[in-house]
């Protein structure tokens, strides 16, 4: 896999099961992945694909139970100290602070666990809630921080020690569309400006696609495709079909027989009486067909509109499926 100069995280064939009552989960089923210093690195799929796991291993929060990783050429298993010493992460999901004292103050102490002398740890703060646009906010309790400045701060966090290399698990979810953006610009500015390496598990596409070098896509704990999100999507071929159906339908089984459709993603909209169809295609003859295909069984097709291939489409491709389809597949 090509990656940009020198090489801060290696990954070679990492397997991780968790064994239950029933049989064991696996949850890492071999993966590889090598990711350059000042890269971007994106870990997209549905719920339960594997992505908090291997950002645990990386952190050394959790060992493999097969395979290695190194982080800046640090083994995670038998050097875990040296990692953490160039490593920080933070995850969208967790509560990451003390509620009772300030943000700052919250900073402060994190600082404070890596040994960073006292003025630095000051100035350094300082910079990173300029860039995040957290100052005013510095002195208020944490837990009197809204959930979008609380993200902030825990953003700000992970990168008050300089590390060189920071994992973040879903850094911007629940987030409203500014403050996702706006973190997500600091994050390539991170990348970009002082070449930190960042490796961010996700299951938005839209984040991946705006901020990632590279992607690896992963599907029960597998990587089933790896590349720039450019790469993927172009590989798709033709653009993608969407097809406005009526009456309402939830099985389309007729488009996996038609010759170049890559796969479908559907959902219905009761309201409009209709359901819309996500299909990709490898061709624009294959899209014609699929139309054909549609209206042979009796449905209406309302509208239809040819749209640029999205990470999703390439998920669909590989799995025939969306990301959707496959959670909701998983729950038993
Ligand atoms: N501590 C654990 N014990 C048992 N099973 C686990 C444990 N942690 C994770 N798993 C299982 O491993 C699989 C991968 O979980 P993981 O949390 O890595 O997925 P994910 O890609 O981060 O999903 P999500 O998008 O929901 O965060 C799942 O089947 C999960 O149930
Ligand atoms: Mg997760």
């Amino acid at each position: 896999m090509a990656s940009k100069g020198t090489v801060s995280v290696e990954v070679s064939d990492l397997r991780r099961e968790f064994k239950g009552k029933g049989s064991p989960v696996v949850a890492l089923d071999g993966v590889s992945l090598k990711v350059g210093q000042g890269e971007i690195f994106g870990v997209l799929g549905p719920n339960g694909a594997g992505k908090t796991t291997m950002i645990r291993i990386l952190s050394t929060l959790l060992l493999p139970t097969g395979g290695w990783a190194k982080v800046m050429g640090f083994d995670v298993e038998h050097e875990p100290e040296k990692v953490r010493r160039v490593i920080n992460m933070a995850s969208g999901a967790e509560k990451a602070g003390y509620d009772f004292i300030s943000a700052k103050k919250n900073l402060w102490f994190f600082s404070q666990l890596y040994g960073i002398p006292t003025a630095t740890a000051e100035k350094r703060i300082m910079e990173l809630s300029e860039m995040l646009g957290l100052t005013k906010y510095l002195d208020r309790k944490f837990y009197a921080l809204s959930t979008g400045y609380r993200q902030r701060a825990t953003i700000a966090r992970a990168f008050v020690n300089e590390p060189k290399v920071v994992f973040l698990d879903e850094p911007t979810i629940g987030l409203d569309v500014m403050t996702a953006r706006s973190i997500r610009e600091f994050l390539k500015e991170q990348a970009r400006r002082s070449e930190r390496t960042i490796i961010l598990a996700s299951h938005n596409m839209a984040e991946v696609e705006a901020i990632c070098d590279r992607v690896a896509i992963i599907d029960k704990g597998k990587i089933i495709a790896a590349g720039t999100p450019e790469d993927l999507m172009r590989s798709l071929g033709a653009p993608a079909l969407v097809m406005e159906v009526s009456p309402p339908q939830s099985g389309f089984e007729m488009l996996s027989r038609v010759e170049g459709v890559k796969g479908f993603t559907a959902s219905t909209e009761e309201e409009r009486g209709l359901s819309t169809v996500h299909i990709v295609v490898e061709t624009d003859a294959a899209a014609r067909a699929a139309e054909d295909a549609v209206k042979r069984e009796g449905l209406k097709v309302v509208a239809s509109w040819r749209k640029q291939a999205t990470l999703e489409e390439v998920f669909v491709a590989l799995v025939g499926r969306g990301f959707k389809e496959r959670e909701e597949q998983d729950v038993v």
